[in-house]
C-alpha cells in the first residue's frame, strides 16, 4: 500500500507548487452511485453561488443550520452563496425547493490547526452554516440527527449522497445520487493513507464507490434505532474517485462544538 501513498504525496506537493489551494483539492463525486428517491434524504441540502451553480454539499442538522465541510466554506462570504433545500433536480423546478441565504459561516476553531507530531491531513473540516430564516419544515425538507456520542459507525453499511461528478472525467450529477458503503476501522484506513488518518476522520470503502469534487460537505448517513443519523461529512479522497478508503470528518467528535453553536445562536 505504499505505492498509494507515494502518490497522493506526489500528487498533493505538485499541486501545491502549482499555486493551488487546499480548497480545490478534488474530493471526488459518487462514482458508482444510482438516482435516488426523490426526496428520501430531505436533509440534503446544495450549497450554491446565486448563479445557481452548485458547489459543495451540506446536511440540515436543525431548522436554522447546515453542516457541511470547512474547506467548502474558507474562501466564501455569507452573500456570496445559497442554500438549496428540498432539491432533487438540479436544473428542474420541482416546487419542493427552499432558497436560503445565509447569515454566518461558523468554521471549526481546530480547521487545519497544525499538530507538528502529526501529519493529519484537513483535521476538523467542518462548518456551520446558518440560515437568514429557517427552513419550512415538511415531508421535503428535514434535518438529520446527530450521531450517538457512544458509537464509532465503523463497520457497517451507510450511506453517502451529493451532486458530484459522477467519474474523474464525468460532470456533477444533475439528479440527486446515493450510494451504500462500507464504514472502515480507523486503523484500516491507515493501512492506505497512514498519518494523514486520524481519530476525528471516519473512512468509507466500497471498489468502485466513492464521493468525487462537488461532493464534498455532503452527509454519511448511518441507520441506527429510529433512523438515519449523520456520522460524517464528505472531507477528501483520492483523485480517482474509485480505488482508495474516502475521508470524511467524523461528527460523533465534534458532537461539543457543534451543540455549542446551536445552543447559543439567539433563536428559540
Ligand atoms: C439573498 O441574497 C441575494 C444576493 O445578495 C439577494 O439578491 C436576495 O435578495 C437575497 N434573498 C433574500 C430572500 O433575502
Ligand atoms: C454514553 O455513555 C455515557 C457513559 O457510559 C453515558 O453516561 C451516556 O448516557 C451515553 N450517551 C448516550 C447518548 O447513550
Amino acid at each position: 500500500m505504499q505505492g498509494i501513498e507515494l502518490s497522493f504525496l506526489y500528487f498533493l506537493s505538485a499541486f501545491l507548487a502549482a499555486g493551488n489551494s487546499v480548497k480545490d483539492f478534488p474530493t471526488s463525486m459518487i462514482s458508482g452511485g444510482q438516482n435516488v428517491f426523490p426526496h428520501d434524504f430531505p436533509w440534503q441540502a446544495s450549497i450554491q453561488f446565486h448563479t445557481g451553480h452548485h458547489f459543495c454539499g451540506g446536511a440540515l442538522i436543525d431548522s436554522y443550520w447546515l453542516l457541511t465541510a470547512a474547506h467548502c466554506m474558507e474562501q466564501h462570504q455569507p452573500n456570496q452563496i445559497r442554500v438549496v433545500l428540498g432539491e432533487h433536480t438540479l436544473s428542474e423546478i420541482e416546487g419542493t425547493e427552499q432558497y436560503r441565504n445565509i447569515s454566518r459561516i461558523v468554521i471549526s476553531p481546530f480547521f487545519n490547526v497544525v499538530r507538528p507530531e502529526y501529519n493529519y491531513y484537513m483535521p476538523y473540516d467542518l462548518a456551520l452554516l446558518e440560515l437568514t430564516t429557517p427552513a419550512n419544515l415538511n415531508s421535503f425538507v428535514k434535518p438529520i440527527s446527530l450521531p450517538d456520542p457512544n458509537k464509532s459507525y465503523s463497520g457497517r453499511s451507510c450511506i453517502l449522497t451529493g451532486w458530484g461528478n459522477t467519474g474523474v472525467n464525468a460532470d456533477g450529477a444533475d439528479v440527486l445520487q446515493m450510494a451504500e458503503i462500507k464504514t472502515l476501522e480507523n486503523r484500516v484506513c491507515g493501512d492506505t493513507w497512514g498519518y494523514y488518518i486520524y481519530y476525528g476522520n471516519i473512512c468509507v470503502y466500497t471498489y468502485g464507490v466513492a464521493p468525487c469534487q462537488g461532493d464534498s460537505g455532503g452527509p454519511l448517513m448511518c441507520l441506527d434505532n429510529n433512523g438515519y443519523v449523520l456520522a460524517g461529512i464528505s472531507s477528501w479522497d483520492d483523485t480517482d474517485c474509485k480505488d482508495h478508503p474516502s475521508i470524511y470528518t467524523r461528527v460523533t467528535e465534534n458532537l461539543g462544538w457543534i451543540n455549542d453553536v446551536i445552543d447559543n445562536d439567539g433563536h428559540n
